[in-house]
């Protein structure tokens, strides 16, 4: 284990390693308590709801709206958000509306499958954010190829399951939350193995690997933060400015951004998840023709079938205010 703070690229993290806990019996699971320097939550956060909605990446949007509707989901919200009031029972904007969002290699919920043919540029900002936070749990040669965005209300929950759709699972599992917090429980390998329930908060990174990659887990409740106030007060602190990150994508995250985001994090919550899908010299497996052609039909058709699914795995909402 790399006891070293993570130097190159501080414009992310300084050093965790003070806030890394173990747990011992259960390998492999890391959990990190928000190691974001000030001001870095807020990236992210602006990250999720700016930029990574944006095309080529997919969201549940896609699913039943047209290309030209889904573009900008920002542009089309930020007006709606800002003057929502609190409390009151108003019509969603589409960013309120989104549920998930898949980068690099898009996960298909239909299938359960990653494919060679539905891959986009995963972000390069996301990417070294995760690379580096592999590399400090022991995974040096880890590469960020899948990432799913999950966005969460209070009235969400994320069904017991276990991510086994990546092809090597020597890689860890890397999942950064935002927002308001949640109860994660944490089972076994087996579905009936009782749970260990935690909470994460604002800034945590909870890392599954070895045999933990593979345990049972579920998000039964997100709840507001311990703290009592609208928003954690680590997501207020603004960012250092720095004048080294000219080398990154980092854009200067303006006042009114901000206010639209914090308007947004009152009742959600974000989780990031970034996967290696295949192992160094494998490929994916070949798939018939046939089978390619059912997959795409289910993926653009059934509808349908897909929201049923989306709702088993992820009881998200109540049918009458599905988007
Ligand atoms: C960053 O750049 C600005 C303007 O280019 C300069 O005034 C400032 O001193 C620099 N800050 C540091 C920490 O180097
Ligand atoms: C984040 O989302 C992923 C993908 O849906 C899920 O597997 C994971 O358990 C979630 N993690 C947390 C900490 O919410």
């Amino acid at each position: 284990m790399q006891k070293e703070a993570v130097r190159q690229r501080a414009w992310l993290i300084l050093s965790f390693y003070p806030t890394l806990h173990y747990f011992p019996g259960v390998g492999g699971f890391m959990f990190i308590s928000d190691p974001f320097l000030p001001g870095w939550q807020r990236y992210w956060v602006k990250q999720c709801l700016k930029i990574y909605p944006r095309k080529p990446n997919v969201c549940n949007l896609d699913l039943h709206m047209s290309r030209e509707e889904t573009t900008d989901l920002w542009e089309q919200s930020r007006e709606q958000l800002r003057l929502k009031a609190p409390g009151k029972r108003e019509a969603k904007s589409l960013l309120e509306k989104l549920r998930w969002v898949t980068l690099g290699y898009h996960y298909n919920w239909e299938t359960k499958k990653y494919s060679p043919d539905h891959h986009t540029t995963f972000p390069t900002d996301l990417a070294h954010l995760s690379e580096q936070v592999a590399a400090a749990c022991g995974f040096q040669q880890f590469k960020a190829e899948a990432g799913i965005l999950n966005y969460y209300h209070f009235d969400s929950s994320l069904g017991i399951h276990v991510d086994e759709s990546e092809m090597d699972y020597s890689k860890p599992l890397l999942s950064f939350s935002f927002g308001q917090s949640a109860v994660f429980l944490l089972g076994g390998l087996k579905r009936q193995d009782p749970p260990l329930p935690m909470f994460i908060h604002s800034g945590d990174i909870v890392i599954m690997s070895d045999r933990s990659r593979l345990f049972y887990h579920a998000v039964p409740r997100i709840v507001p933060n311990l703290e009592g106030r609208a928003v954690p007060s680590c997501l207020e602190n603004t960012p250092i400015r720095d004048n080294c990150s000219a080398d990154t994508s980092y854009q200067q995250s303006d006042e009114d951004d901000w206010e639209i985001c914090m308007k947004y994090l009152q009742s959600s919550r974000i989780n990031m998840t970034v996967r290696q899908v295949v192992r160094v010299g494998q490929s994916f497996p070949v798939v018939l023709d046939i089978e390619k052609m059912a997959d795409s039909q289910l993926y653009s058709y059934h509808q349908d079938a897909t929201e049923d699914h989306e709702h088993k795995r992820q009881k998200l909402e109540t049918p009458a205010e599905s988007p």
